[in-house]
């Protein structure tokens, strides 16, 4: 099987993972052989820290080894073989495969030609479902549970794949979620689209046109019957999490605010773009705002100034936690995807 898009797994599936990843944590020792023998092979075509180290840690510590295709002008590559003639090649090498690669379509493609397991680690800007399944994981120790929570996703929700593949997996498991754009970085038409089409009776849209910092807040709901608010009140909510607050916005406060990076120099971008609002900041000010006094705070990093590094030991800080618990998260999908613990 391969994990491409988070929509690869059921729900069952992904709360396999979560579970061995948390019986990983507890008792390593239990799981350190288990991969002997086995290859895995990095194939990355973008930079990565977390993603591509953590992986080729788990695989080490579940007693596998690693190959990474390392700096692109020294293979073939850069004499012009296809990315599909490499993914031949790597097939006979490795007995599992982690790819990232600049192309959207570039790893969906192989994936029928290839024989071994295939994840995708960042594809273009499309998905990154190992990223949500740490996430999710992170949130679920957090909160003993996976649904019925409030999560504002904050920054690139255009560009930023990792926010992507945790939108489905959040509406799958029925929870809210708040999407508050960094300038006109909101979510595409297609995506949108894609949403509403696969979660027919459980997604809605709203707009709120404010100026203020969070300028524009859309939410997702996954109730059936949508459970309306008037655009008053969310007026007030929006206005109240960036000044200051008389209302604490009921159950609708949230559990987790989620920022991620401008991906400007990533992708390139419309030019216009440059004099769009400024880019959300988390702000001690903010946090202390009543709309966002409890939120955990969580970044797939790296980090831009979105996330000033004064905040690193705030209390309600997850984020090095979240980039940590990729490694058990990795180690549990390396088992699970190569057959050594059964689904
Ligand atoms: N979160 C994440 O994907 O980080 P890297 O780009 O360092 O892998």
């Amino acid at each position: 099987m391969h994990l491409i898009s988070i929509n690869d797994f059921t729900n069952k599936q992904i709360v396999k993972v979560l579970d061995l990843a948390e019986e990983i944590r507890e008792h390593p020792e239990d799981f350190q052989k288990l991969l002997d023998g086995k290859i895995l092979a990095n194939v990355f075509f973008q930079p990565s820290t977390r993603t591509r180290i953590s992986f080729e840690s788990a695989m080490l510590r579940l007693g596998g080894k690693v190959i990474n295709i390392g700096d692109m002008a020294m293979t073939s590559t850069s004499k012009g073989e296809s990315f599909e003639d490499t993914v031949r090649m790597l097939d006979d090498y490795a007995d599992i495969m982690v790819i990232r690669h600049f192309e959207e379509d570039a790893v969906k493609d192989v994936k029928s030609i290839s024989q071994v397991s295939l994840i995708n680690a960042g594809n273009g800007m499309d998905e990154h479902p190992t990223q949500a399944l740490v996430d999710f994981y992170t949130i679920r120790r957090e909160f003993k549970r996976l649904n019925s929570l409030n999560v504002v996703i904050c920054g690139d929700l255009l560009y930023g794949r990792t926010v992507h593949s945790l939108i489905h997996v959040l509406i799958r498991f029925n929870n809210r979620i708040y999407l508050v754009p960094g300038g006109r970085r909101g979510l595409n038409k297609d995506f949108r689209d894609n949403l509403e089409y696969l979660y027919p009776d459980m997604t809605r849209l709203m707009l709120f046109p404010e100026t203020t910092l969070f300028s524009r807040l859309y939410a997702l709901y996954p109730e059936k019957g949508l459970k309306m608010f008037s655009s008053e009140y969310l007026r007030s909510i929006a206005n109240i999490q960036i000044i200051r607050s008389s209302d604490s916005g009921g159950d609708i406060k949230p559990s987790v605010l989620y920022m991620t990076r401008n991906q400007q120099g990533t992708v390139p971008i419309n030019e216009d773009a440059q004099e769009y609002d400024p880019y959300p900041v988390i702000t001690q000010i903010l946090l202390e705002s009543k709309f966002f006094n409890e939120p955990i705070i969580m970044h797939p990093l790296p980090r831009g100034p979105e996330l000033p590094v004064s905040l690193d030991n705030h209390p309600r800080s997850r984020y090095f936690e979240q980039a940590q618990n990729g490694l058990y998260v990795r180690e549990a999908l390396l088992l699970l995807m190569l057959n050594v613990v059964k689904w």
